[in-house]
């Protein structure tokens, strides 16, 4: 990478030494994003594909295009000359962002990184392949009988998902031969493009899902470097972010085991609310008994290599700046712990947003950051934090209202988001309630509670 070095100065927004940055995609991590660039006078431009998105709600300006034509994306660019084009989704044209790059423009973190972490198959054989480390076994196909092929060779159950996809849309179980078909046809429907390519996943059977957050920036010798947040750990159901909670595992300093009994994949918390998914397929071992700190920390320090690794070459020669959310299946083994690389995406990641609450700053405050090639001096867990997703249970609501704040602001360190979408449809993400606590277990505990008590009224 050129020689870079910090940034000294910014300019002032809406006036000509402005500094500017443009957010492609406008929800609730984006109006994040745009609040940090705000607080610092950055001037915020948003895209995204209906009017008044959560972000655009805290810009400065707003378009409504639809960002997978590259035109309309090339011209919303070039009248605006931001310092910084910021994807927020993956449902972007990036040949367009290639072009700009190309042209001088500033591409989060670089725009081969936000084509390759769009394209399953190009990042399965970086991850695997280039960067050597661990995933679930799998098989590539390129029509229906290679798919079949491909699912004899890895097992049942097994996962089918779409070459570009995501949010679980093109992706199935496959529990057995027959269901092959159903599969497919699914995965060529839902796919963003290449429609009859799809990969086959052998099913991990892990004790807990992480994310790791690592962090693309100049260290204080101002050189590129990559900073590692404590990982955060989270539960999905069917397939959405549901919980998420940071440190993954608190662990008690005099006992040198975890702090709580561990709660991770099927935990007694979350299996009473999986509504979408009905039962889960496998139990963790680890369930209701407590980790000892060594393996912990040798798993913590298999998280931190393996997303060190991928993000390097991610980033390649080119290189570039920002966040990344880095999904990981960790398998509390006491002989042989491991840590599988699931995937990863260039951008705060939902399950990140625990950050607002746990730590010193949150994932998109460092983003900001880092993209402004600001200092970052260090990245601290201060609490033990949760988030909870508000869904809503009703469809084509518009303007809807939240009710039961007074019962839920009653409890103590508990703060809320409302993200201002403008109408719900079923299972949509509303808001969030965060929490701290006196550790990870009693902080979803309240973040749930709270969570549950807005939804009923919405
Ligand atoms: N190989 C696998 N083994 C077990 N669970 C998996 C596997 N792949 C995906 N999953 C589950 O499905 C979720 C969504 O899959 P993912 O590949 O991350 O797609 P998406 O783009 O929809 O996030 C994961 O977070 C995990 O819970
Ligand atoms: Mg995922």
């Amino acid at each position: 990478m050129r020689n870079v070095k910090f940034r000294d100065v910014l300019g002032t927004p809406l006036m000509a030494n402005a500094t500017k940055i443009i957010l492609l995609g406008a929800g609730e991590l984006g109006k994040e994003i745009a609040i940090e660039a705000q607080r610092l006078g950055v001037e915020v431009i948003t895209v995204d594909r209906y009017d008044n998105p959560p972000a655009a709600q805290v810009a400065h300006r707003h378009y409504t295009v639809d960002m997978r034509d590259g035109n309309a994306l090339k011209a919303i660019v070039y009248r605006e000359k931001p310092d910084a084009i910021v994807p927020e989704i993956e449902a972007i044209n990036t040949d367009a962002l290639v072009e700009l790059e190309e042209e001088g423009f500033n591409v989060i973190p670089n725009a081969e990184a936000t084509r390759i972490t769009m394209d399953r198959i190009r990042l399965r054989k970086l991850a695997a392949e280039r960067a050597g480390v661990r995933t679930s076994r799998y098989k590539f196909a390129y029509n229906l009988d290679e798919l079949k092929d491909a699912c004899e060779s890895i097992g049942y159950p097994c996962l089918v998902k779409a070459r570009m996809s995501s949010g679980g849309l093109g992706s199935s179980i496959v529990y057995d031969y027959k269901d092959i078909e159903k599969a497919y046809e699914k995965a060529v429907k839902y796919a963003r493009g290449f429609g009859e390519h799809v990969i086959v996943e052998e099913m991990i059977k892990f004790d807990m899902e992480v994310t790791e957050l690592p962090l693309a920036c100049l260290n204080l010798n101002e050189k590129p470097d990559i900073l590692l947040p404590r990982p955060v750990g989270h539960v999905r159901t069917g397939g959405h972010f549901h919980v998420s909670w940071q440190p993954f595992v608190d662990i008690d300093e005099e006992t040198d085991e975890s702090t709580v009994p561990f709660q991770g994949y099927g935990s007694n918390l979350h299996l009473m609310e999986d509504k979408t998914s009905g039962k889960p397929l496998w139990r963790s071992e680890w369930n209701d008994k407590r980790l000892p700190g060594k393996l912990v920390r040798e798993v913590e320090n298999k998280i931190y290599e393996t997303a060190k690794k991928v993000v390097k070459c991610l980033l390649g020669k080119k290189g570039g700046f920002g966040i990344f959310g880095c999904e990981l299946f960790v398998k509390f083994d006491e002989k042989k712990p491991e840590v599988y690389f699931n995937e990863i995406s260039p951008r705060p990641h939902d399950t990140g947003m625990v950050t607002l609450v746990s730590q010193n700053m949150s994932e998109m405050a460092l983003h900001v950051y880092a993209i402004l090639r600001l200092p970052i001096p260090e990245i601290i867990n201060m609490f033990p934090g949760a988030a909870h997703v508000i869904l809503s249970e009703k469809d084509g609501v518009w303007g809807p209202t939240y009710r039961g704040l007074r019962e839920a602001l009653m409890k103590r360190n508990i703060i809320l988001r409302f993200f201002g979408k403008p109408c719900t449809y079923k299972h949509r993400r509303m808001g969030l309630a965060l929490a701290i606590g006196k550790n990870t277990v009693e902080a979803r505990v309240k973040a749930m509670e709270v969570a549950h008590t807005i939804e009923k009224g919405l």
